[in-house]
């Protein structure tokens, strides 16, 4: 099984330096796409069916293919990379940031050049100091190898690459309101249309991708559309970085083929539940997508079956819960979370969160009523999609609609017996 993102990393290891980077190969898809019409490249990742690994799942190519290209294009364009990763129990891109560094780099410059963009920015997660770090010390040995900065590696192509560390919000990982703050503004999304690509970063055409999206993209460019598809187990190309955190046996994060079923991640990977402990439940892709319970061990993680079956690929990185931790006081926890994190915006977010944190606590203190049950339905559904400017409070909605369809159970325990009943 092939493995090309995390290939140069292991545990404990420090990351591949330029010259170790070089050996291995890197740095020879830069130079082939510099070889290449921006157009071709572009192309390729097209046909390779790259899909964001932001969580959304929107096709690369075609994000990149509405920037304005061409002698009248606006410029200067920006290319920026989406390393805020603050999504719960998500920890994928910060192995990669921490891991391989170069490989990150040389995604950006590739994909960058694809686009024509003159500046990039890899917005980072304040508190991943290791990883700001190792991208420092890469950053500048690639200017001094002249894969940055003017006619990069002898070409026409020119690309400045900045480190931009982030305040610390969730919200700053919504691409837009992540235009807002690297613009020195308070974290609030922008209306789309106009899109990014479009009037981005400064009013100029952006690109904002995930680390993950661009960490495969020079391997699409050095082995090809067909080697990338054939990597998977679905139609979406490539193989995922795929996490487990819970009470398993041995909670961790695997590359492997796109597509590889919940069950085989869960069991193989993971090792099963810890002793003691059973499977109840998983949030898939991070705390912002449904419940799934275990008729659907075997659904495909990959971006189409998982919405299928009612769910989200999200960020791939999964939340075990199990028979000794109280759902509700589970979605306390994470709505308590998604209230902090709301930016105050629109009414139905941060004042229906505020709301539905609170009940939740009041099941929780033995304090619920019959009708908190409806009340928490009522604002599940103000949360969803069309009724807030961005989609924090959706995300947020997701377990909670799908936690009340589940564990319905367990909320008419805590109103019948006044109690939470796991607290002792
Ligand atoms: C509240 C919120 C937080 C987000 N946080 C991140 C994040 O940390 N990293 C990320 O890549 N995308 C995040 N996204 C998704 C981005 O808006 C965007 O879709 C993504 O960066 C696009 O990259 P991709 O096309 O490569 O997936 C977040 C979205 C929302 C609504
Ligand atoms: S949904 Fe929440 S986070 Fe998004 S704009 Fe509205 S208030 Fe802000």
């Amino acid at each position: 099984m092939e493995t090309p993102l995390t290939r140069s990393i292991a545990p404990e290891k420090a990351p591949p330096d330029l010259a170790q980077y070089e050996k291995a190969g890197g740095y020879a898809a830069l130079r082939k796409a510099l070889r290449m019409a921006p157009g071709d490249v572009t192309a390729a990742v097209k046909e390779a069916n790259l899909r964001g690994r932001g969580g959304a799942g929107f096709p690369t190519a075609q994000k990149w293919s509405f920037v304005p290209m061409g002698d009248d294009a606006p410029h200067p364009k920006y290319f920026i990379c989406n390393a805020d990763e603050m999504e719960p129990g998500t920890f994928k891109d910060r192995l990669l940031l921490e891991g391989d560094p170069h490989q990150l780099i040389e995604g950006m410059i590739v994909s960058a050049y694809a686009v024509q963009a003159d500046v990039g920015y890899i917005f980072l997660r304040w508190a991943y100091k290791l990883a700001a770090q190792r991208l420092e010390q890469a950053i500048a040995e690639a200017y001094h190898r002249g894969y940055l900065g003017r006619n990069i590696a002898g070409s026409s192509y020119s690309l400045e690459l900045h480190l931009h560390v982030s305040a610390g919000r969730y919200m700053c990982g919504e691409e837009t309101a992540l235009l807002n703050a690297l613009e020195g503004k308070r974290a609030n999304p922008r209306a789309k249309p106009p899109y990014p690509q479009v009037s981005g970063l400064w009013g100029k055409p952006t690109v904002v991708n995930n680390v993950e999206t661009l960490c495969c993209v020079p391997h699409i460019v050095n082995k090809g559309a067909a080697w990338f598809k054939n990597l998977s187990r679905s139609g979406d190309g490539g193989t995922k970085l795929y996490g487990v955190s819970g009470r398993v046996k041995k909670p961790g994060l695997w590359e492997l083929p796109m597509g590889t079923p919940i069950r085989e991640i869960l069991e193989e990977h993971a090792g099963g539940m810890r002793n003691g402990y059973r499977f109840r439940g998983l949030l898939p892709g991070g705390a912002s997508t449904d419940f799934m319970i275990a008729d659907h061990l075997d659904v495909a993680m990959d971006f189409d079956s998982m919405q299928a079956a009612g769910s989200r690929l999200g960020t791939g990185t999964m939340i075990i819960l199990d028979d000794r931790t109280c759902p509700v006081g589970m979605l306390h926890n994470l709505e308590h979370f998604f209230a902090q994190e709301s930016c105050g915006w629109c009414t139905p977010c941060w004042s229906g969160l505020s709301w539905v944190e609170q009940i939740l606590k009041g099941l929780e203190d033995g304090k619920g009523e019959a009708s908190d049950l409806e009340r928490l339905q009522s604002h599940a559904r103000l949360l969803s999609p069309g009724h807030t400017f961005c989609a924090l409070a959706p995300g947020a909605a997701e377990p909670l609609q799908s936690g009340l369809k589940y564990f319905r159970d367990d909320f008419d325990r805590h109103i019948r017996e006044k109690r939470c009943p796991w607290r002792s």
